[in-house]
């Protein structure tokens, strides 16, 4: 495509992410507003704000996570491993990889895995409980990673952007570090595609967890945080086209569980 029709089409494609990103949060805030007491401006947090929550809720991340998702999280962390077909020495990065559970799935592949958080607190669970596993744990923020270019065969990141404050920011370093033809697989909560489990979920995310989480989390406020930020998320088809916007190849995604959780993947141009 000449230089000057592709940056046409990509004006457009940017234009229409903006409109359906809106529509998106349009939606959002009768939901988290009415029923979660949540506003969109609550959801912009710092990302200082969103590292100190995760230092917060640390300790009972991992109880509160399995009983929120009554162990179904295992199903998408296995689907996330598939989608990433590591072959052993393959040097793979589990970006916002919080105490670990994401990165402990990727170790049984014989790859070198680098995991990579901005919350202290997460990642002094993660080294305990991830002590004599092959697992290099790197302090950074995923807008501003501390690697050199092109040296990941694959990134991961898993339920993780959603909490990343500038996503096309943390999209672009992604790629930077992937190697050319690295991969990406984003595991990350999504749409249902069936409009009666949309329903069912939604009563899920507003009433069951905000009750669990004050029943067993450190910090409840952050689940209901958590679950206001599921609703204002892109879809699977918007999520596809900021990936492509930002630069990511042959973009496709794999609805889990109807849709409840959506693993992307895309590639690396070769000559990136
Ligand atoms: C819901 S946890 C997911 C942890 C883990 N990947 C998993 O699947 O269980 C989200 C993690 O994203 C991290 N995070 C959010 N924004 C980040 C950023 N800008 N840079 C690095 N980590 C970030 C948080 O600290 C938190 O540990």
């Amino acid at each position: 495509m000449p230089r000057g029709a592709q940056s046409v089409q990509q004006l457009a494609n940017a234009a229409r992410a903006r409109r359906l990103n809106r529509r998106n949060w349009q939606r959002a805030p009768s939901l988290a507003c009415q029923d979660l007491g949540v506003t969109i401006a609550d959801l912009e947090k710092e990302p200082h704000a969103v590292a100190a929550m995760f230092d917060d809720v640390a300790g009972k991340y991992d109880l509160t996570d399995t009983l929120l998702t009554v162990g179904v999280e295992k199903l998408w962390r296995r689907a996330t491993v598939k989608a990433l077909d590591l072959k052993p020495g393959q040097r793979v990065l589990d970006l916002a990889c919080g105490t670990g559970t994401s990165t402990r799935a990727l170790t049984r592949r014989g790859a070198q895995v680098v995991a990579c958080d901005f919350s202290e607190g997460m990642l002094a669970v993660g080294r305990r409980r991830l002590g004599g596993l092959p697992v290099r744990l790197v302090g950074g923020d995923a807008t501003s990673l501390p690697f050199a270019d092109n040296s990941f065969d694959a990134v991961t990141i898993s339920f993780g952007l959603r909490n990343v404050a500038d996503v096309p920011r943390a999209l672009a370093e992604m790629r930077r570090v992937a190697k050319p033809g690295g991969r990406l697989v984003v595991c990350e909560f999504s749409r249902p595609r069936f409009r009666v489990v949309r329903a069912m979920y939604r009563f899920y995310l507003t009433r069951v967890i905000p009750l669990v989480a004050g029943l067993v989390a450190s910090n409840p406020e952050a689940y209901t945080y958590l679950a206001a930020s599921i609703v204002a998320w892109p879809d699977q088809y918007l999520l596809e086209r900021q990936l492509s916007l930002a630069g990511w190849q042959q973009v496709t995604h794999r609805n889990v569980t109807g849709g409840i959780v959506a693993v992307h993947k895309a590639r690396k141009g070769p000559a990136d």
